[in-house]
């Protein structure tokens, strides 16, 4: 198993890289991008943990060498936000990042599974597909955007909210990943009844869970821990997706377009990705509601990532 991660000296990209190079199986390699000067003191760093996982730095100018042969790439490079900005705030940086290295991807691994990390999720995604599309290798199932740290975040909140045990709560989160257009859907936690005002004070946190961090970070950045333990999840799921194993996980990735192009839906994984999306199942007359309201958003977001490439 081969993983690449592509913005590895950065606030999630160091984390992340700490936790895979401690999670990923036996004999996977490790491979570390960043235009960043210090990735390859980063790669040498974590090459002292004693774990069978070998670790390679690669600087600005070898990222193909950094790909070829990867099956997961994982991409948190790009502008985190500061206080005052929301996500969409970042795409005019974001999208000219992203771009390029969706180009190194076609390049050097157009068949590996690409995780998108770099905000805003809903519009760098569509970023991606177009630029495969124009090589003409797109795979709808090989592209996702990673949005387990809602899904972490909802599944901290209802455990310390509900007094439970966090390790057996599941939140389903759908929807895109930023403001309103993450709709966690708190009428099918198992086990677990919400009143209308939790319903109406909790949502809103989980939305708004991004920006608690970047004003508590005060001008430092934003979530870089909670995500890199967020993206390290969502790449274990795939891992064992490539080895065979029958995996469920929520991510936001080319669906039917029932509800938006793309869409945070339950996913089956399997060996070449998605193998089966999944229906999201009922959804609370709150949740409907919601769900409506934020179409229009989401949409418009896709379409931002769409028209950059045809411009
Ligand atoms: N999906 C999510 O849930 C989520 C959560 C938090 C943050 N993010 C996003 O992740 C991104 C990274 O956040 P961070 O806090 O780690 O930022 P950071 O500034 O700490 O790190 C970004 C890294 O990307 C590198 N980089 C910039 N341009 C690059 C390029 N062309 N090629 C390779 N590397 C490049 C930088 O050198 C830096 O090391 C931001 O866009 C942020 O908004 C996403």
């Amino acid at each position: 198993m081969k993983v690449a991660v592509l913005g590895a000296a950065g606030g999630i990209g160091q984390a992340l890289s700490l936790l895979l190079k401690t999670q990923l199986p036996a004999g996977s390699e490790l491979s570390l991008y960043d235009v960043a000067p210090v990735v390859p003191g980063v790669a040498v760093d974590l090459s002292h943990i004693p774990t069978d996982v070998k670790v390679a730095g690669f600087g600005r100018d070898d990222l193909s060498g950094a790909l070829t042969g990867a099956d997961i790439v994982l991409i948190p490079a790009g502008m985190p936000r500061k206080p005052g900005m929301d996500r969409a705030d970042l795409f005019n940086v974001n999208a000219g990042i992203i771009k390029v290295l969706a180009e190194g991807i076609v390049a050097s691994c157009p068949k590996a599974l690409v995780g998108v990390i770099t905000n805003p999720v809903n519009g760098t995604v569509p970023i991606v597909a177009e630029v495969f599309k124009k090589a003409g290798t797109y795979d709808a199932a090989r592209v996702f955007g990673v949005t387990t740290l809602d899904v972490i975040r909802s599944e901290a909140f209802v455990a310390e909210l509900k007094g439970l045990d966090v390790a057996t709560v599941k939140v389903p989160v759908i929807g895109g990943h930023s403001g309103t257009t993450i709709l966690p859907l708190l009428s099918q936690v198992e086990g677990v009844t919400f009143s209308d005002d939790e319903v109406a004070t909790l949502t809103p946190r989980i939305q708004n869970a991004g920006t608690e961090v970047v004003e508590a970070k005060a001008g430092g950045g934003s979530a870089t821990l909670s995500m890199g333990a967020a993206a390290a999840r969502f790449c274990m799921s795939l891992v064992k997706g490539l080895q065979g194993e029958d995996v469920v996980d929520y991510a936001y990735v080319e669906g039917k377009g029932e509800d938006a192009l793309f869409f945070a839906q339950p996913v089956r994984l399997g060996v070449n990705g998605v193998s089966e999306i999944l229906p999201y199942g009922e959804l609370s007359a709150f949740e409907l509601q919601a769900k409506e309201d934020m179409l229009a958003t989401l949409k418009k977001d896709i379409n931002e990532g769409v028209d950059f490439m045809a411009s």
